[in-house]
């Protein structure tokens, strides 16, 4: 069967980030480095792995250096030239793709997630497009996320969301999946509830900031249900997919930081750095010294 294809990915970047204040008071939450490259980058990264030929980020006030990120910057790049600088200028790749690949949209409310992904409602069209969370760094450089995604969707179609299995105690903080049948790592979705509480989780499989939808769910989110925290939420628009299209859950097969918290994004810098030959070395004596 051939399915709708998928050529636009959504990067919802419109939120406040008030968990890294100060930092955020005029840096973007998705501009923070993990080493050296920003988060934004390495879900754009990841899109353009997977094939996607679009990329429409949803920003808000304040977050113009997302858009100064991705443009070509060219007293920069005739400097580095001029200079004999290449591995600097080869760190700029993907930093500027054709013009027309970029598109920013301002969400004008922080009205939640759900109402982020629509207002990239008009480039989506009528295809299949992607979601992706920047702040949840998903690391696996052999198989990223959303290429093995969207294999899957080649052969399933429908809806395909990543996830992990978390702790029974950390239920309550994400988009939970009620399990149908499993193969392998693809799980059928039969239902999904947004942070249930403590004890009322339907299974230990939480979303992960990876989504591949059809472009139904456009429709359920203009209706503006809000749901939990008064927001429009995902979650919510989602699960009336559920039973009416195809929907699966695929578990990530790598590691999984959740950069829009303190400890994660320390996580993410430390793991990152070790694997990498400039800064591996150094930083593994200096970890090693430490009397923890
Ligand atoms: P978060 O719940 O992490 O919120 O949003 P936040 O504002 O970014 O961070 P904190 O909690 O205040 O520190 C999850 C994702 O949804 C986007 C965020 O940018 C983030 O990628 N989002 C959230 C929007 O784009 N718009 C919204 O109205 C809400």
């Amino acid at each position: 069967m051939q399915h709708r294809p998928i050529k636009t990915a959504v990067f919802p970047v419109a939120g406040q980030g008030t968990r890294f204040l100060p930092a955020t008071k005029a840096v973007p939450k998705e501009m923070l480095p993990v080493v050296d490259k920003p988060l934004l980058q390495y879900a754009v990264d990841e899109a353009l792995a997977a094939g996607i030929e679009r990329l429409v980020f949803i920003t808000a006030r304040g977050k113009g250096a997302i858009d100064d990120h991705f443009d070509m910057a060219s007293e920069l790049v005739a400097g580095l030239k001029a200079r004999g600088k290449t591995a600097e200028l080869a760190s700029l790749e993907g930093t500027c793709l054709e013009p027309g690949r970029i598109t920013s949209i301002r969400q004008q409310e922080p009205a939640g997630l759900g109402h982020a992904v629509w207002c990239a409602r008009h480039i989506v069209g009528a295809d299949a497009f992607a979601v992706l969370l920047p702040d949840e760094l998903l690391w696996n450089p052999a198989r990223p996320a959303l290429a093995a995604m969207h294999d899957a969707y080649r052969q399933m179609g429908g809806n395909i969301i990543s996830v992990l299995e978390v702790t029974e105690a950390h239920t309550h903080r994400y988009g939970i999946v009620t399990p149908g049948r499993s193969d392998g790592l693809l799980t059928e979705v039969r239902g999904m509830v947004e942070k249930p509480q403590v004890g009322t989780a339907p299974s230990r499989l939480a979303a992960i900031g990876r989504y591949i939808l059809q472009p139904e769910v456009m429709d359920v989110l203009a209706k503006g249900r809000r749901g939990a925290g008064g927001e429009i939420q995902l979650t919510d628009a989602m699960a009336e997919l559920i039973g009416v299209q195809p929907f699966h859950a695929l578990t990530f097969e790598g590691t999984r930081f959740d950069c829009g918290d303190k400890v994660g994004h320390l996580m993410a810098n430390v793991a990152l750095a070790l694997e990498r030959s400039d800064t591996g070395p150094a930083l593994r004596d200096w970890l090693r010294s430490l009397e923890l």
